[in-house]
């Protein structure tokens, strides 16, 4: 397994990168990625409450979510901010509480302040993903959800080389390729209190996954996931 260290994914190189990207983000990775955005915002409306969008870019997902939600957003990027800043107040969007540079490592919110934490194509851009995780558990209050969207890495064969091949300049356009899905499942069995709830494969060719984690201590009976049978790859390995 290729563990990524700090130094080869660092937060000034992202931060460089996402600025560059702002001005014709939505534009390269808007469609592209809409399927999968589209499913994390339902998961998060099915949560519901106040939500809690990491990495929230251009804010290209915010005009989707209901009026009934609550949302904060977070980036470490000013220039991505500064066109979310601008679509809430095109759109007018009155549930966005706020919008906040803030590294996803190190956020400033108290614990338990959210409903559901989401982060759709973030968590593999982030120089720290493991930490990363660690403080959604932290602002979610039990019961919450972790909603990602995530790019992961194939596990073997032709495409976990050409990842592999094409790791150095990806990590300069500011994320990875070659991420693979155990760094969750192990994420998750060593933090404890939280459980993988879902996986399911997203476009573009399924090399991207909606993944849901619970945190326990809420009242979670009713929890909408999928059968399990339809993800078995999702099982987290005890
Ligand atoms: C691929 S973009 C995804 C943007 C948006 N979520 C979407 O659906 O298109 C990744 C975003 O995560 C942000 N990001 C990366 N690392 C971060 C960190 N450590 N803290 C906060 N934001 C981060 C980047 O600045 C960028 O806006």
């Amino acid at each position: 397994m290729v563990n990524l260290s700090h130094a080869e994914l660092d937060k000034q190189t992202v931060t460089k990168a996402y600025d560059r990207w702002a001005p014709v983000y939505d534009l390269v990775f808007g469609a592209v990625f809409e399927r999968g955005r589209d499913a994390a915002i339902a998961a998060a409306e099915r949560v519901g409450g106040r939500i809690l969008e990491v990495g929230v870019g251009t804010g290209i997902a915010l005009p989707h979510y209901s009026k009934n939600c609550r949302l904060c957003g977070i980036d470490i990027s000013e220039q991505m901010l500064r066109k979310a800043h601008e679509r809430v107040a095109e759109f007018g969007l009155s549930n966005v509480e706020g919008l906040w540079v803030m590294d996803a490592e190190h956020l400033s919110f108290p614990d338990a302040s959210f409903d559901a934490v989401v982060a759709q194509y973030v968590v593999t851009t982030a120089p720290n993903p493991e930490a990363t995780l660690d403080e959604f558990v932290r602002v979610l209050k039990p019961g919450g959800e972790i909603i990602l969207v995530s790019r992961v890495g194939a596990e073997a064969g032709l495409r976990r080389a050409l990842e592999h091949w094409f790791a150095p300049a990806a990590r300069k356009l500011g994320w990875r390729t070659e991420f693979s899905f155990e760094r969750y499942a192990n994420w998750a069995e060593r933090t404890g209190g939280v459980r993988l709830i879902e996986r399911r494969a997203m476009p573009p060719l399924g090399h991207f996954s909606l993944i849901r984690f619970a945190k326990e201590g809420g009242t979670d009976a009713a929890r909408p996931g999928l059968p399990e049978e339809t993800y078995p790859a999702a099982r987290v390995a005890h």
